[in-house]
């Protein structure tokens, strides 16, 4: 199950993915923006991430303008790292090396059709493990300080 989150500057980017997750029944949870309107983007990432860090689900696409924001929230948010991507390789290396569970796309940096590639990379890049997991437990160690 995958977390979808934006705030307004991501919306339409959300909705494009959205469609794209729909044509590939790949099932997720949408925790809005449902409209478009202005809103806060921490408000927007704090449930999506949580929903990841519970369990309810996977992974997290998060969308806010830049993409920027949107990932500084929810880098705060326990147990998530969120990676701010606008091109393949880091989005796919962000799984590889980072084990990243949150992708954060900006609406007004990247289009449609490279999201897509995007997203596609990182629902199906496995963790490499090994010397990157000890990197890894040593960002948890952060986070527990
Ligand atoms: C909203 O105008 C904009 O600041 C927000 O979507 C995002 O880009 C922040 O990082």
């Amino acid at each position: 199950m995958i977390a979808l989150a934006a705030d307004h500057g991501g919306y339409a980017l959300k909705e494009e993915v959205r469609a794209w997750l729909d044509e590939n029944k790949i099932a997720y949870k949408d925790f809005g923006s449902y409209d478009g309107q202005s809103c806060d983007y921490p408000d927007m990432a704090a449930p999506a991430c949580k929903a990841v860090v519970s369990g309810e689900c996977d992974q997290a696409l998060l969308f806010c303008g830049t993409g920027i924001g949107i990932s500084m929230a929810a880098n705060k948010i326990k147990g998530i790292r969120a990676a701010c991507c606008s091109d393949y390789f880091s989005a796919k290396y962000t799984r590889l090396h980072n084990n990243a569970n949150a992708l954060c796309m900006g609406g007004r940096v990247v289009g449609a059709g490279l999201a897509i590639e995007l997203v596609d990379a990182f629902l199906h890049t496995e963790f490499e493990g090994g010397r990157h997991q000890r990197r890894i437990d040593k960002i948890s160690a952060l986070e527990n300080k």
